[in-house]
């Protein structure tokens, strides 16, 4: 990775604290760097777990057609999931309006590519609401990702501990349409939502194994890290 000190490309303070995206070095091996709430949320450097997320929940869906992403971040999982040419139709929420107006700047190439998409729509906003307002048949997901923050045992936000709560999780997959898949990123092991996901997806009228833990190691400097993956299939 460059050692060069970061460029502040834009910042922001908001009612949450800082939003700020950085690059470090330039050109085609440009790192960039994103800070929520005041704190590193993520950089470009490694984003196979990101993308693996995208991957992973697709592989599972017959006909992935309308997918919905919850935290637009660098936009690495929104791409991962472009990349699909089943999908027909991505939303993705983001919190924070400041980081998609730099998005539909340009300041950062995953970002604007994801937003070039004619099959994107932006959402500002809170995905939770997003996920509990209506529940007819067409507001039902093939796909839903989320990747709001570091996982129920170590927020960034306060407030997101109500999305890996039994309520909300349940809201969440009775948005899945017959054969969807949710999928929910993780910075480290998470034993208790994965207990909460089975005794919500695990019993009648869930498909046998409907919910399972994928860990991904990832080296970054000297130290490693077991990030995970959670996911969950409706019946067909
Ligand atoms: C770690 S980043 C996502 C990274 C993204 N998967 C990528 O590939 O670049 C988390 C994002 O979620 C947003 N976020 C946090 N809480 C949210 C919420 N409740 N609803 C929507 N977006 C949220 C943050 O502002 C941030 O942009």
């Amino acid at each position: 990775m460059t050692q060069e000190p970061p460029v502040t490309l834009a910042r922001a303070m908001t009612a949450r604290g800082e939003i700020a995206l950085r690059r470090r070095g330039t050109g085609p091996g440009a790192v960039h760097e994103l800070v929520v709430a005041g704190i590193f949320a993520m950089d470009s450097v490694d984003v196979t777990t990101e993308v693996a997320l995208a991957r992973r929940v697709l592989a599972g869906v017959t006909r992935p057609a309308r997918v919905l992403v919850g935290g637009l971040g660098l936009g690495h999982t929104a791409l991962a999931v472009l990349e699909d040419p089943r999908v027909r139709r991505l939303d993705v929420a983001e919190l924070e309006p400041d980081l998609l107006a730099w998005a539909r700047a340009g300041l950062v190439p995953s970002l604007a590519a994801v937003t070039a998409d004619p099959r994107v729509r932006l959402v500002t906003g809170d995905v939770a609401g997003l996920l509990t307002e209506g529940d007819g048949v067409q507001d039902r997901y093939d796909a839903i990702l989320l990747d709001v923050d570091n996982g129920p045992s170590f927020l960034v936000h306060p407030h997101n501990a109500r999305l890996y709560a039994a309520d909300h999780l349940r809201a969440t997959l009775a948005r899945l349409a017959p054969g969807g898949v949710l999928g929910i990123w993780a910075a480290q092991r998470e034993p208790a939502l994965l207990d909460r996901l089975r005794d919500l997806a695990g019993g009648a009228g869930w498909p046998a194994g409907s919910v399972t833990e994928v860990v991904i190691p990832v080296a970054r400097e000297s130290h490693r890290f077991d990030y995970a993956l959670y996911l969950a299939t409706a019946a067909s």
